[in-house]
C-alpha cells in the first residue's frame, strides 16, 4: 500500500500545480515594491463614483490620481502586513527584517529592524541542501499586535523558528536596529520551518493560535495554541482524521454569546480529504475547524490535545429546489 501511494504522488503534485507555484516563486524578483494607497482625505477623481462599489482599482488609475507611493525594498519577501490605525503605522514582515513605516505615507521615515537567522542555523540549513536566498534566512511569517506596547513576531530562522516580543517604541529610537538571537525565544509550534508553507495565526487574549507545519520536513501540519499561561495544546500528530497536509488560510476568534465561556476560535484551511480519495488520487477540500477558547485539553485521553476540535467541509450552495452545490476546494488568502 505504501509503495502504491508513492507511485501516485508525483503525478498528483503536478495536477494540483504545486510544483509550478514553487517555480514561480523561485523566479520572483527580490526587489519588491511596497505600494500603498493613501485612501483618506482628497476624494479620487475620474472613474470613482461613490454610489458604485469599487471592485477593481488599476495601477494606471492610481498613477493618474497621484495616489501611488512606492518604497523600494531590498529585503524582499513581503509577506505579512499589519496596519496600526491608532498610531498610523504599518508593520511589514519581510525576509530578515521587520519594517515600520507611516500608514499615511509609506515613503516617510521607514524604520527597519534587522533580524537575521543565527549563522549556525544558516550553515545547517545550507548543509541540508536548502536554498540560500529562498529558504535559509529568517522569513517573518507571524506578525500580530500583542498588547498596547508590543508586537509578537515569529520568523522561520533558517528552519529554526524563533519568536520575539517587540516593543513598538524601538522604532522611534533609530532608523536601523538589530535584534540579536538572545532577544528571541523558541518558535516551535508557533511558526513553520519552511517559508513556503501556508500559515495562519491570530493572537487572542494573549495566546497564539497557529495553523502551521511544525517540523523540518513539513509533514506535521497542526493547529496549536501557545503563549500565555496555559500549557500548549495542539491537534493530534500525524492523524489524518484531524489534519492532513493542511494549507492554512485564516484563524478567526468569534464570540457567539455574551458568555465568554462560549467563545470559539475558527480556522479556515484547505487539506487533503482522504475519505473522498479513490483511484483518481489526491482530493483537496476546503474546511473550517472550530475549537473552544476555554479548551485546556483532555484529562486522561487527549492530554495536551484539543478536546473540542471539530471540522467540517465548506460548501457554498445556491438555495432553492434545484440549487447547486458549489465547492470551493482551494481556499486562498
Ligand atoms: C505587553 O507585553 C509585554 C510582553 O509580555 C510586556 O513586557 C509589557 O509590559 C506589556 N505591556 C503592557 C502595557 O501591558
Amino acid at each position: 500500500m505504501a509503495e502504491q501511494s508513492h507511485l501516485v504522488e508525483p503525478q498528483i503534485e503536478n495536477q494540483f500545480g504545486y510544483s509550478s507555484v514553487c517555480m514561480m516563486r523561485r523566479k520572483m524578483c527580490w526587489l519588491l515594491t511596497v505600494v500603498l494607497v493613501a485612501h483618506l482625505g482628497v476624494p479620487l477623481t475620474g472613474a470613482w463614483r461613490a454610489a458604485q462599489p469599487r471592485l477593481q482599482f488599476t495601477h494606471s488609475e492610481l498613477i493618474q490620481n497621484g495616489r501611488l507611493l512606492t518604497l523600494p525594498l531590498e529585503a524582499g519577501d513581503l509577506h505579512s502586513l499589519l496596519p496600526d490605525e491608532d498610531r498610523r503605522r504599518l508593520y511589514v514582515g519581510m525576509k530578515d527584517n521587520l519594517l515600520s513605516t507611516s500608514l499615511d505615507d509609506i515613503t516617510q521615515n521607514p524604520r527597519k529592524l534587522f533580524w537575521p537567522a543565527s549563522p549556525d542555523r544558516v550553515q545547517e540549513c545550507l548543509m541540508a541542501g536548502k536554498d540560500s536566498e529562498l529558504e535559509c534566512a529568517n522569513f517573518l511569517r507571524v506578525l500580530h499586535p500583542f498588547n498596547q506596547t508590543h508586537l509578537y513576531v515569529c520568523g522561520t530562522g533558517a528552519f529554526n523558528p524563533r519568536c520575539a516580543f517587540i516593543a513598538t517604541s524601538i522604532f522611534h529610537q533609530a532608523e536601523y536596529q538589530t535584534l540579536s538571537y538572545g532577544q528571541t525565544e523558541c518558535g516551535k509550534g508557533k511558526c513553520p520551518y519552511d517559508p513556503f508553507q501556508k500559515t495562519a495565526s491570530a493572537v487572542v487574549d494573549g495566546e497564539l493560535y497557529a495553523g502551521i507545519t511544525s517540523d523540518f520536513m513539513s509533514r506535521d501540519s497542526a493547529f496549536f495554541r501557545s503563549l500565555g499561561s496555559r500549557h500548549v495544546i495542539r491537534t493530534e500528530q500525524y492523524d489524518s482524521t484531524w489534519l492532513q497536509d493542511a494549507q492554512f488560510v485564516r484563524v478567526a476568534p468569534l464570540s457567539e454569546t455574551d458568555n465568554p465561556e462560549d467563545d470559539k476560535v475558527y480556522m479556515f484551511f484547505t487539506e487533503r480529504a482522504q475519505e473522498a480519495e479513490g483511484a483518481a488520487g489526491k482530493v483537496l477540500y476546503s474546511r473550517v475547524a472550530r475549537v473552544c477558547k476555554n479548551d485546556i485539553g483532555g484529562q486522561r485521553s487527549l492530554v495536551n490535545k484539543w478536546s473540542t476540535f471539530q471540522k467540517a467541509r465548506m460548501v457554498c450552495s445556491v438555495p432553492g429546489p434545484d440549487g447547486l452545490q458549489t465547492h470551493f476546494d482551494q481556499l486562498r488568502k
